[in-house]
């Protein structure tokens, strides 16, 4: 029998730490045998990587920049996420359209009506519905703590490199989605170490049925 496709999210303020996890929530799917892609945003086409490359590194209005991220979104959820979905593989997806409820508007301060109406625009279903994330992990972590991990990180980017206030802001944003969405949402405290974030993004898998109840 073919599995159900899919589609979880992770998410948070540069810094939370969510890339290192994404790799144990793979390799935890992978041992139950599933088929997964993984991938991310802005990214995870060609066309979608070279506009990453932009919306990271070249100056531009608020306006240019959450055009560029939706346009790398519609691509990307054409060429890679719904098909795999479609197949009854399990995505996952570094960032998706909360990062840009949340950097966009709460961090840029860009207009939340307009980011909707792009919203639907790009993540429209042909049944009518939104495609959104079955299940987003949001990494939350205190800007502060998130601040100090990333000092001793690679060169920052356009994002890396804006002042504590904007991530306080982010922060804010992904509050409010979380808030606004809380059946899709899972809160992970990833102030703590390692091992204890780990166990609770696992944890939080196993209790929406996404991964088998069995210990590790
Ligand atoms: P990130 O996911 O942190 O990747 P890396 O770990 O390689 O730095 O970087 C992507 C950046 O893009 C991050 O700072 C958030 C930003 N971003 C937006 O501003 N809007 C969006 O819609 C998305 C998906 C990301």
């Amino acid at each position: 029998m073919q599995s159900q496709g899919v589609f979880i999210s992770f998410e948070g303020i540069d810094g939370a730490g969510k890339s290192s996890h994404i790799q144990a929530v793979a390799d935890a799917f992978r041992q139950e045998g599933r088929q997964l892609v993984q991938t991310r945003e802005p990214g995870g086409t060609p066309l979608a990587e070279k506009l990453r490359e932009l919306v990271l590194h070249d100056a531009m209005d608020p306006l240019c920049e959450a055009l560029l991220v939706f346009a790398a979104r519609r691509d990307h959820l054409q060429q890679v996420i719904e098909p795999a979905l479609a197949r009854g593989d399990v995505v996952l997806c570094d960032r998706f359209t909360d990062a840009t409820f949340a950097y966009q508007g709460s961090g840029r301060g860009f207009d939340l009506a307009v980011l909707s109406q792009l919203e639907h625009w790009v993540q429209a279903m042909p049944d009518g519905g939104l495609r959104q994330p079955a299940m987003t992990l949001w990494f939350d972590i205190d800007p502060g703590v998130a601040a100090q991990r990333l000092a001793s990180a690679r060169l920052p980017d356009r994002f890396e490199s804006q002042p504590r206030a904007f991530f306080q802001q982010v922060h804010h944003g992904y509050e409010q989605r979380a808030l606004a969405d809380p059946g899709r949402f899972a809160r992970i405290h990833a102030d703590a170490d390692l091992p204890t974030v780990r166990q609770s993004v696992l944890d939080a898998l196993r209790q929406r049925g996404y991964l088998s109840g069995a210990a590790e």
